[in-house]
């Protein structure tokens, strides 16, 4: 395998976590390089589920080395939770590495993003995602390296959150309790001392020795801040882009990119989506596939596949190979559609507009293509498959234009076979 990255290429949960998890077998490594708690990835090992926000889904394998790298942004409460969650089940298998350039989501954050939603809602998980990379930006941040010592940690954070104690009075907000935030946050920076880390020279020192290495994205390319559908994106780079800068690891070293598209498509929070379904067809998606979010619980907007916008995210993210999940929730609808083109202001176009009033005049073209009945529960191979599976999944490679590696028609670590022959994966 050497190394791959795992890449959402629609608008995010398209159950990169599952993959991640599954190939994580063969890693070494498993690296988290951008985003934060905003992320939300659901694992089914047996019959217990795991809902990971922070930690890389490598960390219920023994031995993995996960790290959380430079370009995540961390709330150290929700990493605790989850860290001391999964040690009392005694599923913390892997040695967690939190490096020290990551910057810290505090409790500003979380009321600015908030606050910033309340006037302009875009749909943010209010996880303070935006408003900690605006700090990073502008360069008041503290960082993961900055609870070394706690001493002067004290000292900083009191700074930070009186600063944004200001910025939050300015925009109507209530000030926040500053003596017992400043013991809450310097209690969490002391449970976490053990696992910070310099992940960068340990990550060269792997790839050097040719260690298998998983980068593990979150949310999908429509999200990403410079690709997506800006401003309905999140803060970070969800693509390939964002591993040499959140990972420290050079472009080359990046040796292959799996993309993962549900078989569907979904969206979280406002923004374009062309192919959304809004009455029967899209509450059934939403009830067979529970399109829920994980880490808010809102209900997803759901629609058919849209292979203008996913072959869009594939050429930016130079995807080699794909996964396609969920394929069993499609089970059961009459017809299935796929949009292959968009009519804008009656002209036909393969093109992703990078344009929001554009994007707004989209009018999805579909072809409509047979579903079935079959339950998938039992499928463990490409010949199982029933036919019309089989030709629906094979319409989606042939518009794509990069193969199918692997399929996942059931939320469990084993619900995953291989489609083609990859010898990567
Ligand atoms: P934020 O990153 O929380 O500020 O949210 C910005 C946009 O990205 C909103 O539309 C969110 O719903 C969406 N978003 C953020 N994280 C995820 C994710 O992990 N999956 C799906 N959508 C997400």
């Amino acid at each position: 395998m050497s190394t791959l990255a795992v890449l959402g290429c629609q608008w995010g949960d398209e159950g990169k976590g599952k993959l991640v998890d599954a190939l994580a077998d063969k890693a070494a490594w498993v690296v988290r390089f951008q985003g934060g708690a905003n992320a939300g990835h659901t694992l089914v090992v047996g019959d217990e589920k795991t809902v990971l926000h922070l930690l890389p889904s490598g960390i219920l394998r023994g031995g993995v080395r996960c790290v959380i790298g430079p370009g995540v942004v961390v709330h150290m409460g929700t990493l605790l939770e989850e860290i001391e969650g999964l040690q009392k089940r005694g599923a913390f298998r892997g040695k967690l590495l939190l490096d020290y350039r990551a910057h810290l989501v505090l409790p500003t954050h979380y009321i600015l993003d908030a606050l910033n939603e309340k006037r302009r809602s875009i749909g943010s998980t209010k996880r303070g995602i935006g408003p900690c990379y605006s700090d990073k930006a502008r360069r008041v941040g503290l960082r993961v390296a900055d609870l070394v010592d706690l001493g002067s940690f004290e000292v900083k954070v009191k700074a930070h959150l009186e600063a944004g104690n200001e910025r939050i009075e300015a925009l109507g907000g209530r000030p926040m309790e500053i003596p017992a935030l400043v013991t809450e946050l310097c209690e969490q920076a002391r449970r976490l001392q053990p696992f910070l880390a310099d992940s960068v020279h340990a990550l060269h020192d792997a790839l050097a020795a040719g260690e298998n290495v998983l980068f593990e994205g979150a949310q999908g390319a429509l999200l990403d801040i410079d690709f997506g559908t800006y401003p309905f994106v999140t803060s970070s780079n969800t693509g390939v882009g964002g591993i040499p800068t959140g990972a420290g690891v050079p472009p080359r070293s990046i040796q292959r990119v799996l993309g993962v598209l549900k078989a569907y498509t979904t969206r979280v929070g406002a923004g374009p989506f062309p192919t959304e379904l809004k009455e029967e067809l899209g509450n059934k998606l939403r009830e067979r596939g529970s399109e829920f979010g994980a880490t808010t619980g809102r209900p997803r907007r759901c629609g058919w596949f849209d292979a203008v916008a996913a072959r869009y995210a594939l050429a930016i993210n130079g995807v080699d190979c794909l996964a396609i999940t969920k394929v069993d929730v499609l089970t059961s609808f009459r017809k299935i559609g796929v949009c292959t083109h968009y009519q804008i202001g009656g002209v036909k176009t393969d093109r992703f507009p990078a344009r929001l009033d554009e994007l707004d005049l989209v009018e999805p073209v579909y072809e409509f293509w047979d579903g079935w009945n079959d339950n998938l529960k039992d499928v463990t191979s490409k010949d199982e498959l029933p036919a019309l599976v089989q030709a629906y999944l094979a319409r989606l490679e042939e518009l794509l234009e990069v193969p199918i590696a692997l399929v996942s028609t059931g939320p469990s670590r084993d619900a995953l076979f291989r489609w083609g022959a990859d010898a990567w994966l």
